[in-house]
């Protein structure tokens, strides 16, 4: 329903939940940290639980259990039966088990909570304002390999949630010309370097990226013993005159465009298309907001957004597929194929004009 339509109550309780948001935020994230949300979950046919047994068994005061509980319940993340007992409702269970719920909370809490206070500053300067709370760097990519483990693990699990489990369907289409040279731009961790050798024993890689990520990801690729087919290239696309080297088959960029303005795009795939040659191809994996089915997911990318604002760089988002298109064109290449993959992702397959 469009607020216009909405009742004057129904409308101000709405505005109250976001003023109030980050209590809510904050109680949920606190209920899971202090075990409350399994300890429920675990009495589910128990009738639930009340709180002066959830006090008793986590060693926790019943005040802190019941101020933590009111804003659950009044949220509709708990609810209590008529006995008293304390059960979760299917919001409070996908807070706590739902693997893309907690990917995003952990994210929110460890990357982006304290930062985003900075928020009104990131879009005045278009300076990622909020990042110096994590480290002092003009960008979190210099930094990701320095991050606090809690703060690294939330980064990553977050980044490959979104990536991984696509990775399988990404590789057929891939392969589909069986590219013996692949070039992966943003590689990363190494994942898809090491998937893609587990997919075919003949394809070398090249993964392409920043000095401190390229060395975890050389790491990770020895670990899985592919270091004879796998090769580094550091480059800072941000500095004056960004090259890599000729000889891809295929190009690889996954979730990684994102990370840029358009400016800075064109400027990349400008590059690539100057090493290409005539026969090779370039393939872009992103997530586009105006290529969603579900608006959750539409929400998600949104708020993705916000944290490349204040967090990440201060100048990239989550795009909408057209504006790719444009940047793609604009850089030389044309789309020879558009492809869906999983629920969220596109594919472009771009070959020089
Ligand atoms: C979102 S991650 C890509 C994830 C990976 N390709 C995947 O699909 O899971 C973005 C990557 O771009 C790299 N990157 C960001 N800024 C960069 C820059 N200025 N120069 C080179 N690489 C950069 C980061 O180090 C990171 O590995």
């Amino acid at each position: 329903m469009s607020t216009q339509q909405m009742k004057a109550i129904d409308a101000i309780q709405e505005a109250q939940k976001i003023a109030l948001g980050p209590f809510l935020f904050q109680a949920v994230v606190s209920l899971r940290k202090l075990g409350v949300f399994d300890l429920i979950f675990s009495k589910r046919k128990k009738g639930g639980i009340s709180i002066e047994e959830i006090a008793s068994e986590l060693s926790i005061s019943e005040y802190g259990v019941g101020v933590l509980l009111e804003i659950a319940e009044s949220s509709d993340v708990v609810v209590k039966n008529e006995v008293g007992g304390f059960e979760l409702t299917k919001t409070g269970y996908f807070l706590t088990y739902n693997e893309t719920v907690n990917v995003n909370l952990n994210f929110t809490n460890e990357v982006c909570y304290e930062g985003l206070f900075h928020l009104p500053e990131a879009i005045k300067t278009g300076k990622p304002s909020g990042l110096k709370v994590l480290g002092e760097w003009d960008t979190i990519y210099e930094g990701l390999s320095q991050l606090t483990p809690e703060v690294q693990q939330a980064w990553f699990e977050f980044d490959h949630h979104y990536s991984d489990g696509v990775f399988q369907e990404a590789l057929r289409t891939v392969f589909k010309g069986n590219p013996k040279s692949i070039f992966d731009v943003g590689a990363n961790t190494g994942k898809f370097a090491v998937a893609a050798c587990g997919f075919s024993e003949e394809v070398t890689i090249k993964m392409v990226d920043l000095p401190g990520q390229l060395k975890k990801a050389l790491a990770n690729v020895k670990n899985n013993g592919f270091e004879n087919r796998v090769t580094g290239h550091e480059i800072d696309w941000l500095s004056d005159n960004p090259s890599i080297p000729e000889g891809a088959e295929l190009i690889w960029m996954s979730q990684f465009l994102d990370c840029f303005s358009k400016d800075e795009i064109v400027k990349i795939l400008s590059t690539c298309v100057a090493s290409m040659s005539d026969d090779a191809e370039l393939l872009i994996m992103e997530t586009y907001t105006d290529r969603q089915k579900f608006d959750n997911a539409k929400f998600i990318l949104e708020a993705t957004s916000l944290y490349f604002t204040v967090m990440a760089n201060g100048n990239s988002k989550m795009y909408a597929a057209k504006d790719m298109i444009e940047l793609v064109d604009k850089a030389g290449l044309t789309i020879k194929e558009d492809i869906n993959v999983g629920e969220y992702h596109t594919i472009f397959i771009c070959k020089k004009k």
